[in-house]
């Protein structure tokens, strides 16, 4: 196989990849070519990210092709997470799962995205009446990319977990995680490298009086 050309611009935007959230198979970042996943980067600091990096080219996919995609990946999806040794990212798949097909997250960077939680996180089934969740509750947030030309790669694991009383009152006590697809920890507020997750909070904060929780978008709710 003939290796496409380098440029500088390339080399460095790919080198950068992890550091932005992104896993790319072989060279299908680079947007000169066809197909491939395009993303819009984020300016700045890319240790202190403003929002999320973006798919441009995301699929439309049908409920029952967003499912069959899933399940294809999830194996990989998981076993990536897993190796981050994270309690949370070991287990979610077995939690509740609250959305009845993976759905486009223009929030979480255009990726196709499930909500699950943990046994303590039952309220939240209630949605906007849930109310103020219970410390050890866990919301897990797996993510994949699937774009228009049919390139599909596992996204990061988003978490939320409800901690004691005082742990941070911006963020309402909830601490944020960010996982990478290969099990990397990108970011956790009040731990290791958390002015990377500081844009969680702040988006999540407009919400406040739904306990920071923004919920599932209604047509793809469990038991509708
Ligand atoms: C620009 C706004 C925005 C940012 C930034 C954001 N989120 Fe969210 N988040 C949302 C919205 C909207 C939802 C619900 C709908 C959806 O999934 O798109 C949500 C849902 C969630 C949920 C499920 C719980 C709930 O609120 O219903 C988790 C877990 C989550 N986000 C984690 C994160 C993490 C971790 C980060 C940072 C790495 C993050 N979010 C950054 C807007 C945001």
């Amino acid at each position: 196989m003939r290796c496409p050309p380098i440029t500088l611009a390339t080399l460095v935007f790919v080198l950068a990849m992890p550091a932005l959230g992104l896993t790319v198979r072989g060279f299908a970042a680079d947007d000169s070519s066809d197909g491939g996943i395009k993303i819009s980067p984020i300016s700045g600091d890319p240790d202190k990210p403003r929002r999320h990096i973006r798919i441009e080219n995301p699929a439309d996919l049908s409920h029952q092709e967003a499912r069959e995609v899933y399940e294809e990946l999830v194996d990989e999806m998981t076993s990536g997470y897993a190796l981050s040794a994270s309690r949370a990212a070991m287990s979610y798949e077995s939690w509740t799962v609250y959305n009845n097909a993976p759905y486009r997250s223009v929030t979480h960077g255009q990726r196709f995205v499930n909500n699950y939680g943990n046994g303590i996180a039952a309220p939240y089934g209630d949605f906007e009446s849930a109310g103020t969740m219970p410390a050890g509750s866990i919301l897990a947030k797996d993510s994949f990319t699937v774009t228009d030309s049919g390139d599909v790669e596992p996204g990061p694991l988003f978490l939320m977990e409800k901690m004691p009383k005082g742990f941070n009152y911006v963020s309402g006590d909830w601490r944020y995680t960010m996982i990478m697809p290969d099990g990397e920890f990108f970011g956790e507020t009040n731990g290791k490298r958390s002015e990377r997750v500081e844009y969680c909070i702040e988006c999540h904060l407009a919400r406040e009086k739904f306990d920071h929780l923004y919920f599932i978008p209604k047509a793809v709710r469990v038991g509708n």
